[in-house]
C-alpha cells in the first residue's frame, strides 16, 4: 500500500524542487552573463588624483618654513629665492618623510636629507624631487607631479 495520505503532490516535491533549482539556475546563470555582455564595452576608467593643482596663494606659505601638503606629499617652501616644491616620497622605497630641525628624516629605513632634500645618509639612492611650480590664472600656486625640475629651481613670486 502506497503511503499517500499528505496529498498527491508529496511524492513530486523532491523532482519539482530539483526541476526548480535547474531553471533557477540557468536563468540565474543567464543574466550574469548578460550583466557581464552590457559591460564589456564600458570604458575601464581609473579615477586618479590630478598630477597638477593648485596649493593656494603664494602668502599662505610662511616665510622660510616647510609646510606639507599632506594629501598630496608635497612640502612647499618659501624664501628669498622664491618657491620651492619638494617631493615629500622618500626615493629609497616610498615612504614620506617627515620634517626635522636640520632637513627630513624617513621613518621606515632612516634616511636622511638636508632642507634642499640632497641625501645625507642613506639608505635613499637619491635626493628629493624637486617639483614645478607656476601660477594659476586666479593667483593660486600651482605644482606639477609630473615635471621635475633642477636643484634649487624656484618660482619666483
Ligand atoms: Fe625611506 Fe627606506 S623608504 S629610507
Amino acid at each position: 500500500m502506497k503511503d499517500n495520505q499528505n496529498g498527491p503532490d508529496e511524492n513530486l516535491n523532491r523532482r519539482d524542487f530539483l526541476h526548480k533549482m535547474a531553471v533557477g539556475s540557468v536563468i540565474g546563470s543567464g543574466v550574469m552573463a548578460f550583466a557581464g555582455i552590457i559591460q564589456l564595452p564600458l570604458p575601464k576608467v581609473f579615477n586618479e588624483p590630478p598630477r597638477l593643482f593648485k596649493i593656494g596663494f603664494p602668502t599662505d606659505f610662511p616665510f622660510n618654513t616647510y609646510k606639507l601638503i599632506s594629501n598630496k606629499n608635497v612640502l612647499i617652501l618659501r624664501d628669498d629665492d622664491g618657491i620651492r616644491a619638494l617631493s615629500a616620497i622618500c626615493t629609497h622605497l616610498g615612504c614620506v618623510v617627515t620634517l626635522t630641525t636640520r632637513g627630513f628624516q624617513c621613518p621606515c629605513h632612516g634616511s636622511k636629507f638636508d632642507l634642499d632634500g640632497n641625501v645625507i645618509s642613506g639608505p635613499a639612492p637619491k635626493a628629493l624631487e624637486w617639483l614645478k611650480v607656476g601660477m594659476s590664472p586666479d593667483g593660486q600656486l600651482t605644482v606639477d607631479l609630473n615635471e621635475k625640475v633642477k636643484i634649487n629651481q624656484t618660482f619666483a613670486v
